[in-house]
């Protein structure tokens, strides 16, 4: 009787242990926020491009910005060693953009203007909400994810847009109504 019953009691923990990473995954969902790719030029070929979910402001003076990228991210080594990198937080009308950036190896610049094709640019987004152009501050290990944390060389925003917003594993959009008091 013992027996089965912490036979039971292990099989149970077990079942616990497997369900707890979804558990955090959809816990960490709860937290809303917009959606942005980060963009570096490399020395050759393309530019380098990735949606995050994990931007935010660190500091105002001096100006930082912070992203955490995935080790697992075919981009982290370039990112890693660029000398400049980007944030274009997306609009409502850029969802198909997002999904883009956020396939490895999908053709992400197809048709899309990003300028020059050298490292001493930075590459911007046409028809971002906002763009904050970095010089890499800080880099620290994140767990399975690296935190870059950038200082903003110079930014833009445009006033008339809306947001892309990530929440619950799903885009959405703002409403405009007031949150409840
Ligand atoms: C809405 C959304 C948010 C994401 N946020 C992040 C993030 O913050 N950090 C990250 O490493 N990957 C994030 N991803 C996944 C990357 O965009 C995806 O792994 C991408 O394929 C990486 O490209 P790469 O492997 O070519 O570097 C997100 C994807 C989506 C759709």
């Amino acid at each position: 009787m013992a027996e089965s019953s912490v036979g039971r009691g292990v099989k149970a923990d077990a079942e616990a242990d497997a369900e707890a990473p979804r558990r955090f995954r959809n816990a960490l969902a709860m937290f809303a926020t917009g959606v942005a790719v980060i963009t570096a030029p490399r020395e050759e070929g393309l530019p380098v491009g990735i949606t995050v979910a994990s931007f935010n402001s660190v500091s105002l003076d001096p100006p930082l910005v912070l992203f955490s990228v995935d080790r697992r991210c075919l981009s982290l080594g370039d990112l890693r060693t660029a000398r400049r990198y980007a944030v274009n937080v997306l609009a409502e009308a850029q969802q198909d953009i997002s999904n883009r950036f956020a396939r490895a190896n999908s053709g992400k610049w197809e048709g899309i203007d990003f300028g020059k094709r050298d490292g001493d640019n930075h590459v911007l987004l046409p028809d971002a909400l906002a763009t904050f152009e970095c010089e890499p501050y800080a880099q620290h290990d994140g767990g399975d994810h690296v935190i870059f944390i950038g200082r903003v060389v110079r930014h833009q925003a445009r006033q008339d847009g809306r947001p892309l917003i990530f929440f619950g594993g799903k885009y959405r959009a703002l409403e405009d109504s007031p949150a409840a008091a």
